[in-house]
This record gives C-alpha cells, sequence and structure tokens, in this order.
C-alpha cells in the first residue's frame, strides 16, 4: 500500500493501460493507480503475472481488466487496447512498463539479443503510442514512458538497453511536441537503482550494494514507492502543465557517474 502522500481519488474514474503492469515498477505504479481510483488494463505477455496481480488490486476492491499481448506485435496490442476500449469506454492514461533487460558485454551480445531489447523497449512504446493514439485524443489523455538513466553516462553491459532507453527518451520528447496540440501530455520516469526489483538484482550484485549505497547522494537505494509517487504526480493534474519530461528519479546517482555494472 503505498504512503497517503496524495488524495486518494487523484486518478478517481481514469481508465489507465499500462503495459508490463503485472511485476517490478510498473506493477508498482499499476497498484498505486488503482490504489487513487483509476480502473486498469494491464498487459503482458505472461499469463501468471497478469492474474496475479489482477487478485491483488481486486482484494483491495479495485477494477483491473487483463490481456495478454506482446508488444512487439502491433496487432496484438491494437487487440489490447480495443479490449480495453471495449470492456471500460475509453482509455485516459498509458503507460509504457514492458522491457526486457539481461546483462551482455557488447562483444559477445549478437544482432538478434541487441534488437530483443530494443523491439520491446522502443519499438514495443512507439506501437502502444501509436495504437493507442485515437484513444487518448479523445479524452486529452496522456502517456508516461518508463526510462532509465543508463545512456545518461555509460553503462557497461547495457548497450542494447541503454540504445532502447534513449530511444524512448526520444519517443517522450517527440509525441509531446506532435501531440501536444490534442491536449496529450507525454512524459517519462528515469527510475535509479531502485531496491528489490528484477533489474537491480540482476545489475547489482548483493556483495557491492554497500560500496554503491555509499556513492548514492541521497545514501540509500530507491524504492518502489519512490516511482509510484512520481508516476502519481506526473500523471495527475498537479503536472497538467508538465510535458516532454523525463523525471529522474534516482537520489542523484547518475550525476555522480556510479556505474551499476
Ligand atoms: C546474452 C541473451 C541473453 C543473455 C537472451 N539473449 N538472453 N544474450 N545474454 N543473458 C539473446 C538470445 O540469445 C537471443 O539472441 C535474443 O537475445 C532473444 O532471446 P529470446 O530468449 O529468444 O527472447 P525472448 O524470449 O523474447 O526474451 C526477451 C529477453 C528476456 C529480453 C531476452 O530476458 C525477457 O523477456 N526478460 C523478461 C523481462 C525483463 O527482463 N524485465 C526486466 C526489465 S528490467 P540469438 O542471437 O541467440 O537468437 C529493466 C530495467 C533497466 O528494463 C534499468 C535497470 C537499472
Amino acid at each position: 500500500m503505498t504512503e497517503t502522500i496524495f488524495s486518494k481519488d487523484i486518478l478517481k474514474d481514469k481508465v489507465a493501460f499500462i503495459t508490463g503492469g503485472g511485476t517490478g515498477i510498473t506493477g508498482g505504479v499499476a497498484r498505486a493507480f488503482a490504489e487513487h481510483g483509476a480502473n486498469l488494463a494491464i498487459t503482458s505477455r505472461k499469463e501468471e503475472n497478469l492474474s496475479a496481480m489482477k487478485k491483488a488490486v481486486e482484494a483491495f476492491g479495485g477494477e483491473c481488466f487483463t490481456v495478454s499481448a506482446d508488444v512487439r506485435d502491433y496487432a496484438a496490442v491494437e487487440n489490447a487496447i480495443a479490449k480495453t476500449v471495449e470492456h471500460y469506454g475509453k482509455i485516459d492514461i498509458v503507460v509504457n512498463g514492458a522491457a526486457g533487460n539481461f546483462l551482455c558485454s557488447a562483444d559477445q551480445l549478437s544482432a538478434n539479443g541487441f534488437g530483443t531489447v530494443v523491439d520491446i523497449d522502443t519499438k514495443g512504446t512507439f506501437n502502444v503510442c501509436r495504437a493507442a493514439f485515437e484513444e487518448l485524443k479523445k479524452s486529452k489523455g496522456q502517456i508516461l514512458n518508463i526510462s532509465a538513466t543508463l545512456h545518461y553516462l555509460a553503462t557497461p553491459m547495457q548497450i542494447h538497453v541503454s540504445a532502447a532507453k534513449a530511444g524512448v527518451d526520444a519517443i517522450t520528447r517527440n509525441l509531446s511536441v506532435e501531440w501536444g496540440r490534442y491536449g496529450i501530455r507525454v512524459n517519462g520516469i528515469a527510475p535509479g537503482p531502485i531496491e528489490d526489483t528484477e533489474g537491480m538484482k540482476r545489475l547489482l550484485p548483493e556483495q557491492f550494494k554497500e560500496m554503491i549505497v555509499k556513492k548514492i547522494p541521497l545514501r540509500r537505494f530507491g524504492r518502489i514507492a519512490d516511482i509510484e509517487n512520481a508516476a502519481l504526480f506526473l500523471t495527475s493534474d498537479a503536472a497538467s502543465y508538465v510535458n516532454g519530461v523525463t523525471l529522474v528519479v534516482d537520489g542523484g546517482q547518475w550525476l555522480l557517474g556510479t556505474s551499476l555494472a
């Protein structure tokens, strides 16, 4: 349960379509949205991730519609959007959280490995934004893209994710400029090292944690709740003039260039 910083009805009656919303950071954002009044439509490749989140949200009286889709497959994304509109009648918020990641040095990475992550993160983000456009135009809705800070400097073993997330940031800026005229806001969040996530477990072995935390200006790792709160702010009316921004939520970590890999 998110700490009650925001009014519990901040997203009341909004419909949020969330990719990768079954687990991790985006799963936290999805749950926080439901706790603040939003009706969820979550999509993931894995059916088991969807049913667990549906159960968790319904346990506190929230609404959670699920539809499985691979964001790399445009037809599947279009179908997921159509099913959501059929179910709720509209879409107000899109969150692009589906992502792929593994550690691999550039000289070992295959072309398909590089392309797979770019396809999930970058092309997947475009696919969902494009397929949701007409609905977002109707609702004067908004998009929130989950990015990273890996590409601000350079992160070894992460060339594929760095390139993919740089593309996501470009999508955020371009769409904010092109779709602002329809009242659609497009923003992003770049989480830093967030504890208890799959990404952190893979990037940062336990024995390096103590050393790394000393190099984070705020002297702590992030929590999923930190990203939830940033997402609630950006998608609420409190941010109604914020457009084209990728908000870094990392305790100041990237400014010191503390490589996690
Ligand atoms: C090298 C690898 C690899 C690895 C896969 N590949 N894993 N190469 N090291 N560990 C290569 C494969 O060999 C293959 O290339 C290509 O990638 C596609 O692999 P598949 O397994 O066929 O792909 P797929 O089943 O679509 O799986 C996608 C995946 C997978 C990205 C590879 O890891 C995945 O879906 N993971 C779940 C999502 C996830 O990890 N989420 C966490 C995101 S965390 P070849 O050439 O052999 O065909 C995140 C945070 C970032 O994004 C920021 C952190 C701070």
